[in-house]
């Protein structure tokens, strides 16, 4: 497949926009699970954590995931709102990478999403205590069995210990596969209310 290049005035001047315009894309071009992105996040002493989570939401505001506010990611954000997050798009051979910083979405908009989702995951998500260590396997099933008792023949709420981050970017990068390793990659940064664009060496 002949890749499209990435270049400055075809690109869109906004990153938000430059992202869902990439995003149609690698989705029209079946790309398997576009949502799913690395979030790396460190603590207040600099030692980083990465993991995979999947992007909710992306709009002019942001980058959503959703998530367990009792975990380890949790607990690093608490203390150290600054992230990571990078997308690879096999498919179209692109890869972004997003730099901000998160704040919690309000519970409003987190029992709204919690609602979407099936039974079965709104149950695991009350079961789990996500980053903890577990006596076995069957800690994890008996605490499904509890819950699921809990909630018997009614509604399972969102628990008071899960819900959304809102990542506000100041960079964004957008690295577009060529050949002979000579890539392009356009990075956007915040300067004031608007963005600056610059080309980086591949
Ligand atoms: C493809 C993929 C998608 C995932 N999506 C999420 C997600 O949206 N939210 C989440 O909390 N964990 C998600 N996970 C699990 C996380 O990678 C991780 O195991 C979990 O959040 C605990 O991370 P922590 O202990 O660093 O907090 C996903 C894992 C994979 C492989």
């Amino acid at each position: 497949m002949s890749l499209p290049p990435l270049l400055e005035h075809d690109a869109d001047p906004d990153p938000i926009a430059q992202f869902s315009r990439w995003y149609a894309e690698v989705e029209a071009a079946g790309q398997a699970e576009p949502t799913v992105m690395t979030l790396a996040t460190a603590t207040p002493e600099g030692v980083p954590s990465a993991r995979m989570v999947l992007l909710k939401h992306a709009g002019p505001d942001g980058f959503d995931f959703y998530t367990n506010y009792d975990s380890r990611k949790a607990a690093e954000l608490a203390a150290n709102p600054r992230v990571a997050l990078v997308f690879w798009w096999e498919r179209l051979r692109r890869q972004v990478r997003v730099e901000g910083m998160v704040v919690r979405l309000p519970s409003a908009a987190s029992a709204a999403y919690f609602a979407t989702r099936p039974r079965g995951s709104r149950i695991g998500a009350w079961a789990s205590p996500q980053s903890r260590v577990l006596a076995g396997r069957a800690e994890l099933e008996r605490r499904v069995a509890e819950i699921e008792q809990r909630f018997a023949g009614q509604d399972v709420p969102l628990p008071p210990f899960w819900g959304g981050y809102r990542v506000h970017p100041w960079i964004m990068e957008f690295w577009q596969e060529r050949g002979d390793r000579l890539h392009d990659r356009l990075r956007y940064r915040r300067e004031g209310d608007g963005w600056v664009m610059e080309r980086l060496a591949p």
